[in-house]
């Protein structure tokens, strides 16, 4: 579907996400003509930047950051709808300059009174910007034209924080007008769950607690937090990554099947489950933090967190963080979800691998099946993003000898299309009004009380995070954190 007449506006457009993911995500868009011809793309910020140097900030970010060719044409019909706004979130003029800018443009470019206000700036900038939006007239709507606003995460620090947020930005925008961020969502391999789920008879049979183990949940990165020093210290990874990212999947994989996927009816499955998502405790055995030291990582000699610039060496940040949870349902009871995430790890890798449990009997002779582990169900959110089956097999010869092996379906070979990008997907929905992939406020706020007192707990404690080398899969009390179960993590 193709947006109807509208402009975008963002504000911290300076920002790395700017560059990096929301203006290639237009030009791609554009590209992929699913953009008004009118469409108009408004960046504002307090850098001194003409019209000009802004122009030529986007497109260096398409040049390098867009997923699709470059075409002159379609850059020069784009760029025709750019504008630049300078000031500061608490000045005034400027957002009148930015209320006419708007006005210019429905009469220029055609934009029909339509926009979206995408907040690419820290929380603690969102209250006066909302302010500003509403005191110049720019949130205000009415049937003949819409307003929206965008948040990107993090929504808050805790539960607290995140309800008074809540409630200054519903002061502004109804909430069918609020678009909360959580890319993952934007992913396909992420929407693909429910379509693996609910459109087969194969799994859903034994996707519940008869059957299944365990569930592990992994979001690893091999990146370090070199120059994020501003966002991330003080913040750490459970925050960053667990309270959104990885409640949102296990929210996909828990879930039951809604009558439909209309957003009321999927997003009302989605609430039910995260309202019976617990922590598993005690918390001192059942999660584990540790903060990435120095080393040799894919042949090259990185720092720890604590040498990275602008992090206080003294850090007690989280770069990785695992914790255990369980689903209160019929379904579920009983079956640990282990979420984890860190940063520096060995490899980069998203999954959700489904632990089944052991047959209950084997009829063969003990060392014939030394090598059989349990059936596993892995989706590979990313990178080679598909879907990994485990199961035993008769090794070849006159023994009945059985082991592992894995059955696959990738992406890159079963379709040609290429998966938009995520950012793509998630704003071409913010265009068109259509909110099913964005968390409401009760999402937000129950994962937080999910977390909470995790951090709590944390936080409380005198000694910091458990060191790991750079390279490695997280600290020693990860490991033993499963393994007091008598499990262990899978190594992607
Ligand atoms: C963001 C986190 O939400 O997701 C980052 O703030 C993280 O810390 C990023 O690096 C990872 O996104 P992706 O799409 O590369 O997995």
């Amino acid at each position: 579907r193709i947006a109807g007449p509208c402009g975008l506006v963002i504000f911290g457009v300076t920002g790395d996400l700017s560059r990096k993911k929301l203006m290639p995500a237009i030009y791609d868009l554009a590209n992929r003509g699913l953009l008004p011809p009118g469409f108009a793309l408004t960046g504002f910020a307090r850098r001194e930047w003409g019209q000009e140097d802004f122009g030529q900030v986007v497109y260096e970010a398409v040049k390098q950051y867009a997923r699709t060719p470059f075409r002159q044409e379609v850059w020069d019909r784009l760029a025709e709808g750019f504008r630049f706004v300078q000031g500061s979130f608490d000045d005034d003029d400027a957002f009148d300059r930015l209320e006419q800018t708007v006005a210019d443009l429905d009469r220029i470019r055609g934009t029909s009174g339509n926009h979206a206000f995408y907040l690419s700036i820290p929380p603690s900038a969102f209250p006066v910007v909302c302010k500003q939006l509403a005191r110049s007239g720019l949130s205000a709507q009415d049937v003949e034209q819409w307003r929206r606003v965008v948040i990107e995460k993090p929504f808050g620090h805790d539960l607290q924080s995140a309800r008074e947020l809540n409630e200054i930005v519903d002061e502004v925008f109804p909430e069918d007008s609020v678009f909360r961020i959580d890319h993952y969502l934007g992913k396909e391999t992420v929407q693909n769950i429910l379509a693996l789920r609910f459109a087969n008879q194969l799994f859903e049979p034994i996707w519940n607690s008869h059957y299944v183990d365990h569930v592990q949940i992994t979001m690893a990165e091999d990146i370090g937090l070199g120059g994020r020093a501003g966002y991330y210290d003080g913040i750490g990874a459970a925050r960053d990554v667990i309270q959104n990212h990885l409640l949102q999947l296990l929210a996909f994989t828990a879930m039951e099947e809604p009558t439909s996927f209309s957003s009321d009816e999927l997003r009302a499955e989605k609430i039910k489950v995260l309202n019976a998502t617990r922590l598993v405790g005690p918390l001192d055995e059942t999660t584990a933090r540790g903060q990435y030291t120095g080393g040799w990582q894919g042949g090259e000699l990185v720092r720890g967190l604590k040498e990275e610039e602008g992090f206080d060496p003294n850090s007690h940040t989280e770069t990785f963080a695992a914790i255990t949870c369980e689903v209160n349902s019929r379904r579920w009871a009983g079956v640990p979800f282990y979420l984890r995430t860190g940063k520096r790890l060995g490899r980069r890798v998203t999954e959700i691998a489904v632990v089944f449990k052991r047959a209950p009997h084997l009829p063969f002779d003990a060392t014939m099946t030394e090598e059989l582990g349990q059936n596993a169900f892995v989706i590979r959110v990313q990178p080679d993003e598909g879907v990994t089956m485990r199961f035993g097999s008769k090794v070849p010869g006159s023994q009945m000898e059985v082991r592992d092996v894995t059955m696959d379906f990738g992406y890159g070979t079963a379709f040609t299309e290429a998966s938009p990008e995520a950012y793509e997907r998630l704003i071409l929905d913010v265009l068109l009004g259509e909110p099913s992939l964005f968390p409401v406020n009760e999402e937000v706020e129950r994962s937080w009380e999910i977390l909470d007192p995790v951090i709590e707990h944390w936080a409380a404690q005198e000694k910091g995070p458990d060191p790991y080398p750079a390279g490695s899969w997280g600290p020693e009390s990860a490991q033993q954190m499963l393994a007091r179960t008598g499990r262990a993590w899978r190594r992607p």
